[in-house]
């Protein structure tokens, strides 16, 4: 039995697989709509969530199969005080694969070891988000034709943005990859990425604080949100929520091939005018993160087509 717990989880092979798969959902929808018939998977989002519920939600019914759940913890008996563990151990015996998100770094881990079912971690705290990012290899890969030789700025939250961390992880893994880390002092990237992740591969790097001098060399601008929910005090929260606001006139110097990205929800941090541009791949983002997700359900439920 396989597990989604962190990208590591997954091979860079497996990793291609599941993107041709994808390719392949969505060239070939009709073959698919019944590969899931008379599976079930539940939706266990403790945090709230638009995006990776709804796309799992539609990934199932598309596949032909059914799902339940619950989208905030006070309508579960966590609210009762149940443990993570007792959850998981009773949904697992309704179901045959979970989906999890979890305010709490390390819960769909827990999850995964006492669970009867394949566990999906569909974001833990600060930590990981790796359905998110198999959502942006995807859009990277269609977008630019390979996932290879590319400059990838990662602007705004990159001390709690988790699915900053998922892709910079795996990313690293393909050569030719340099990244330019743009972010306030307070919030740049966390030791561990550059102690576990990046120095050990020698991937270039560098870390800077302005938006505008770096977006000329890139190839992809993966923008993302300053996150309120991860702040311990409003007042930090309320001096860095605008440090990055991407406007099309900001845009003028980027080469004409640029992708930018964003996980969204986005608070103020892209302009809406920048959606019209041709640089602008974040609602195309979210219409993959639909297809990776079923290619993932049927590598997971073992089910092939
Ligand atoms: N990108 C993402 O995780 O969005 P949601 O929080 O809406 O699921």
């Amino acid at each position: 039995m396989r597990h989604l717990i962190d990208i590591k989880d997954l091979s860079v092979d497996e990793i291609m697989d599941l993107i041709q798969t994808a390719n392949d959902i969505i060239e070939n929808p009709e073959k698919y709509q019944n590969a899931c018939q008379y599976k079930q998977l539940a939706t266990l989002f403790f945090e709230p969530s638009t995006r990776t519920r709804l796309s799992f939600e539609s990934a199932m019914n598309s596949l032909g199969g059914k799902v339940l759940g619950f989208s905030e913890a006070a309508s579960s008996s966590t609210a009762k005080g149940e443990t993570v563990a007792d959850t998981i151990q009773t949904v697992s015996s309704y179901v045959d694969i979970i989906v999890m998100r979890h305010p709490k770094e390390g819960a769909p881990l827990v999850a995964s070891r006492v669970s009867e079912v394949p566990v999906i971690n569909a974001g833990d705290g600060g930590h990981n988000h790796p359905t998110q990012t198999l959502t942006d290899l995807l859009t990277i890969y269609r977008e630019k034709g390979g996932l290879d030789n590319l400059t990838i700025g990662l602007c705004g939250d990159l001390k709690f943005g988790r699915t900053v961390h998922s892709l910079i992880t795996a990313m690293s893994r393909y050569s030719g990859i340099k990244f330019v880390l743009i972010s306030p002092e307070e919030l740049r990237i966390p030791q561990y990425i550059k102690s576990d992740v990046l120095e050990p591969r020698n991937i270039p790097y560098e870390e800077v604080a302005s938006l505008e001098d770096s977006i000329p060399d890139l190839d992809i601008l993966y923008m993302t949100r300053v996150q309120r929910e991860r702040f311990f005090n409003e007042a930090d929260y309320m001096r860095l929520k605008d440090t990055y606001i991407l406007t099309p006139d900001k845009l003028k110097n980027a080469k004409d091939s640029l992708s930018v990205l964003h996980p969204l929800p986005r608070v103020n941090e892209i302009s809406t005018e920048v959606d019209s541009t041709p640089y602008a791949c974040y609602m195309r983002q979210v219409k993959n993160g639909k297809f990776i997700r079923m290619a993932l359900i049927l590598k997971l439920l073992g089910v092939t087509v």
